[in-house]
């Protein structure tokens, strides 16, 4: 017992310089996607630190064998085993890297839970990344998908991150303008898919910050609380309260997020469906061309919010929330995902598109 928490505790403190690299055969992944779907990696092996992620790199390289970079596998969907090094990204560490007068400069490691980041922020009354509180999941998955809530994304406070190069070993520097950043989107998912392990993220925050209000349940929130010009710690509560309410918790109920993109049509397209549904809710897109529809609306509309089919189900609070009642199977949750995809194509004429990142 005294060598377990001996060897916690060394793990904790252990330098981005050092390594104890422990490569498993055959691991069940349930434990590491909020799914919590079954399928094995045929190698498995956790990174603390710099270091180990090269020994693994050229372990893998030597056995001929594909890296699948893991999370918090908090927007994943296993359909198959991986046969590959899957390598669970641990390395943490929140160092400010620069500091003036009205803002400051967070480099977070890829590990790091991104919202152990926000909370950091907020502490030091840092504001931009506010809005962006509980949003699961590590600071390395999060520009990969540029993650959003309430009015705010990665991108609008993203500086510049650093990667390892899966392919040829050295390290690359991506800007913003690099990252291609969009909604839900970034070269990391095109391009660049499964090509680097991002090592660590800068952010540039605000210390006189305009907060994101706009956002129709935070304006709510505020005058049911009577806050009239919030803080940032108000507003951090004000998201944790939020998301309390209507995003299940994935360590009670096993779910990823938004299962779909909200989808974005042309504005031709959105008129003639707003005729026929004169209630639809929409958004403006970041493409002026485009509006933006909510999924969850579409959804529920379409009959499927509350209703479980067998092991699964969309959530009875948000109906974009695919969630795994008791061990479905990756089969079971794809042919939800196909039944909710048809139900809304039948009734809107809309294809939506899956958000989670669904791996085959
Ligand atoms: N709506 C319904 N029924 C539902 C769900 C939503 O009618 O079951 C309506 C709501 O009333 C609202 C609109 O749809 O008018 C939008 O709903 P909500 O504000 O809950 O946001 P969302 O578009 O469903 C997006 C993000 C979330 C993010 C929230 C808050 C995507 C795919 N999802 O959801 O992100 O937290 O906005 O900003 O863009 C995630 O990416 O995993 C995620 C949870």
């Amino acid at each position: 017992m005294i060598y377990a928490v001996l060897m916690w505790t060394s793990r904790m403190y252990l330098s981005y310089n050092s390594s104890m690299l422990k490569i498993q055969k055959q691991v069940d992944l349930r434990k590491h996607n909020t799914l919590k779907i079954a399928a094995k990696a045929a190698y498995f092996a956790i990174i603390y630190s710099k270091v180990e992620l090269q020994e693994a790199y050229a372990w893998a390289k030597k056995k001929n064998l594909p890296i699948f970079v893991l999370g918090g596998g908090s927007n994943i969907l296993f359909s198959q085993n991986i046969k590959a090094l899957v390598l669970k990204n641990e390395i943490k560490g929140i160092s400010v890297i620069k500091e003036t007068k009205t803002a400051a400069w967070l480099e977070a490691r890829s590990g790091e839970w991104w919202s152990t980041l926000v909370h950091f922020a907020v502490t030091h009354n840092w504001g931009g990344i506010e809005n962006l509180y509980y949003v699961p999941g590590t600071v390395g998955a999060a520009p990969v998908q540029n993650i959003g809530a309430y009015g705010v994304e990665l991108k609008d406070t993203f500086v510049s991150l650093l990667a390892f190069d899966l392919q040829s070993g050295k390290e690359k520097i991506f800007t913003a303008e690099e990252c291609k950043f969009a909604y839900r989107d970034s070269v990391f998912k095109h391009k660049y898919k499964g090509r680097y392990f991002i090592l660590s993220v800068t952010v540039k925050l605000s210390k006189n910050p305009k907060l994101k209000l706009d956002y129709g349940d935070i304006k709510a929130k505020l005058s049911e609380q009577g806050i009239k010009k919030p803080n940032i710690r108000q507003v951090a509560e004000i998201i944790r309260q939020i998301r309390d309410s209507k995003l299940p918790n994935p360590a009670v109920l096993a779910n990823a997020g938004s299962f779909f993109k909200n989808p974005e049509i042309s504005i031709s397209a959105f008129k003639k469906l707003q005729l026929r549904f004169p209630e639809i809710k929409f958004f403006p897109s970041a493409r002026p061309e485009k509006i933006k529809v909510p999924a969850g609306w579409l959804i529920e509309q379409a009959g499927f919010k509350g209703k479980r089919f067998g092991p699964v189900g969309m959530y009875e609070n948000q109906a974009l929330i695919l969630v795994n009642y008791e061990g479905a199977s990756a089969k079971q949750v794809l042919a939800q995902v196909r039944r909710v995809q048809l139900g809304v194509y039948k009734k809107f004429g809309l294809k939506i598109e899956p958000e989670v990142n669904i791996i085959n």
